[in-house]
């Protein structure tokens, strides 16, 4: 099992004795000075999460163990990133069930603090803004969003990154769901304006067989909704087919195969920048596609707001 702690003192003292560790099974050199350091340092992953983890965290905390010594998950539903407290309050915790996964995966640690915890003194004064990043798509429908993120993943990055005295990790990787990809395009950004020494990982969109994408949210949809809900995959695979063939993408005709879908709902499909999440500068209907770009889609299908992304490239 995976150790679990709840304060921000054990997390760190933990993280410090795993380091020490692991750096004892590579040799020892790091901690006592010796010799070429950075061989001898462990690597560390962190994997933040809100918890109820399915198949999409496991092939987050699974890559995360693949790469890395040691592995932290954090799990903590953040208050600042909810803008209804109703969701905040339905928002399901199965902490037993996710440690007993992460367990099977072999994570090392848990951390799973409370709201108290996390902000001693209610909600934060200064937080991290994300900027015109955070303007479109996603963050048109939730204001302040993106800002809650970046403000818990940064203290999450400053509390799981050990200081000199415990030893700094070889390299110190961070863990996101390609499924978020604005949430990624974000946090990159924010590692990159602010300097932090992590090195961000996205991770694919893990699909059902059916082509749906996985989230919690799924569970939410009937039978029928499920069913119509796939044509956001359809209309995505379209955008590949193409992308793949160097053919002009139309993406009308994917707005057009969604729209004629009951019971969905589009807020927007668009093929966008995957770093700036700016619609492509360059003529998607009659122009042939070349180089990479992001198709992203969000709908409410029965109630459920879904989204999803597929990263195309010419092949
Ligand atoms: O993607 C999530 O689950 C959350 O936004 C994250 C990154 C754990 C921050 O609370």
């Amino acid at each position: 099992m995976p150790i679990t702690v709840g304060t921000k003192a054990e997390l760190r003292s933990e993280i410090a004795r795993l380091m020490e560790e692991h750096a004892g099974r590579r040799g020892g050199g790091a901690s006592l000075g010796l010799g070429d350091a950075s061989a001898a340092r462990p690597s560390l992953g962190l994997v933040p999460t809100m918890g109820a983890l399915h198949d999409g965290h496991r092939s987050l905390a699974e890559a995360a163990v693949a790469a890395n010594d040691v592995v932290v998950v954090s799990i903590f539903v953040n208050p600042l990133q909810f803008g209804d407290p109703e969701d905040l309050e339905r928002y399901p915790r199965t902490l037993e069930a996710d440690v007993a996964l992460l367990d099977s995966i072999g994570v090392d640690l848990v951390f799973a603090p409370s709201v108290e915890e996390m902000y001693p003194g209610g909600d934060p004064l200064v937080r991290v803004t994300a900027g015109p990043l955070a303007e479109k798509w996603e963050g048109a429908s939730r204001p302040g969003h993106f800002d809650g993120v970046l403000t818990v993943v940064s203290k999450l990055f400053h509390l799981a990154l050990p200081g000199p005295a415990a030893g700094r990790p070889a390299v110190f990787r961070a863990y996101f769901g390609q499924k978020d990809a604005q949430q990624v395009a974000i946090v990159r950004r924010m590692v990159k304006d602010l300097d932090f020494p992590v090195e961000v990982v996205g991770v694919p969109i893990v699909r059902a067989e059916d082509g749906l994408a996985l989230s919690s949210r799924n569970q939410f949809l009937d039978e029928q909704d499920r069913e119509a809900a796939l044509v956001l995959s359809r209309a995505l695979r379209l955008m590949d087919e193409r992308a793949a063939a160097r053919e002009p993408l139309e993406p009308d005709d994917a707005v057009a195969l969604i729209k004629s879908q009951p019971g969905v709902d589009l807020d927007y499909f668009e093929v966008v920048d995957p770093d700036t999440l700016e619609p492509l500068a360059f003529n998607c209907r009659e122009t042939p596609f070349t180089g990479e770009a992001l198709a992203i889609v969000a709908a409410r299908v029965g109630g459920v707001r879904l989204i999803d992304n597929m990263p195309l490239a010419a092949r």
